[in-house]
């Protein structure tokens, strides 16, 4: 029985990463990576979304002014284009949806945070997000966060979150700062 598991465990982790591999391969195109100021990134996606009805999209600049990084710049502006189209889809449309994006740095990171007062999470979904093709949403691929996922880790970033179901969610991202700026 426990052999029976373990194959089948394996099989299911073979199965996720041909998925990955297959979302990658169709989704993504080589890197193109340059260095570039993090904030006018932010902030065209902010203006991109901004005019959403009935929410509140605000942004915070704590960052001391430079926030260069070594990436791919359209792959960013995909990753936080999903992670706040992500956030405006959480929000009931009961509620007056407030939606802060918050720019920071570390002696060696850039850090931004897209927090929502949407649904939330229970522990269910939470285990899933960055898998391909898990969605909660009918007219959803359940691409977007293993896309984000994906694009992060191969610039060297990371991507976390926190979310309590009914109160809303953060997520959270996390990038190295240009080599440069500490030499
Ligand atoms: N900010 C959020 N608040 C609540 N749930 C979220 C949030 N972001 C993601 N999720 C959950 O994670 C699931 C996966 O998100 P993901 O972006 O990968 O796919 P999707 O949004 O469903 O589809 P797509 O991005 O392809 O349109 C969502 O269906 C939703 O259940
Ligand atoms: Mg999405």
């Amino acid at each position: 029985m426990l052999h029976v598991t373990s194959t089948l465990i394996e099989q299911i982790d073979t199965l996720s990463n041909i998925a990955t591999e297959f979302s990658n391969f169709a989704k993504m195109p080589k890197a193109q990576n340059s260095s570039f100021e993090l904030f006018p990134v932010i902030i065209s996606n902010v203006d991109l979304y901004k005019e959403t009805e009935n929410i509140n999209i605000n942004f915070i600049d704590l960052s001391s002014g430079a926030c260069e990084v070594y990436a791919d710049r359209e792959q960013l502006i995909r990753v936080f284009s999903n992670l706040i189209k992500n956030a405006i889809q959480s929000i009931p449309p009961s509620r007056k949806g407030e939606i802060t994006i918050t720019l920071s740095q570390t002696n060696y990171d850039a850090i931004v945070k897209i927090e929502d007062n949407g649904t939330g999470m229970d522990e269910e979904v939470k285990a899933r997000v960055f898998t391909p093709n898990f969605t909660t949403k009918s007219a959803g691929s359940g691409l977007g966060l293993a896309m984000v996922k994906n694009i992060l880790e191969s610039s060297g970033g990371k991507i976390s979150f926190d979310s309590s179901p009914g109160v809303g969610t953060v997520f959270q991202v996390t990038l190295p700062l240009n080599k440069s700026n500490h030499e």
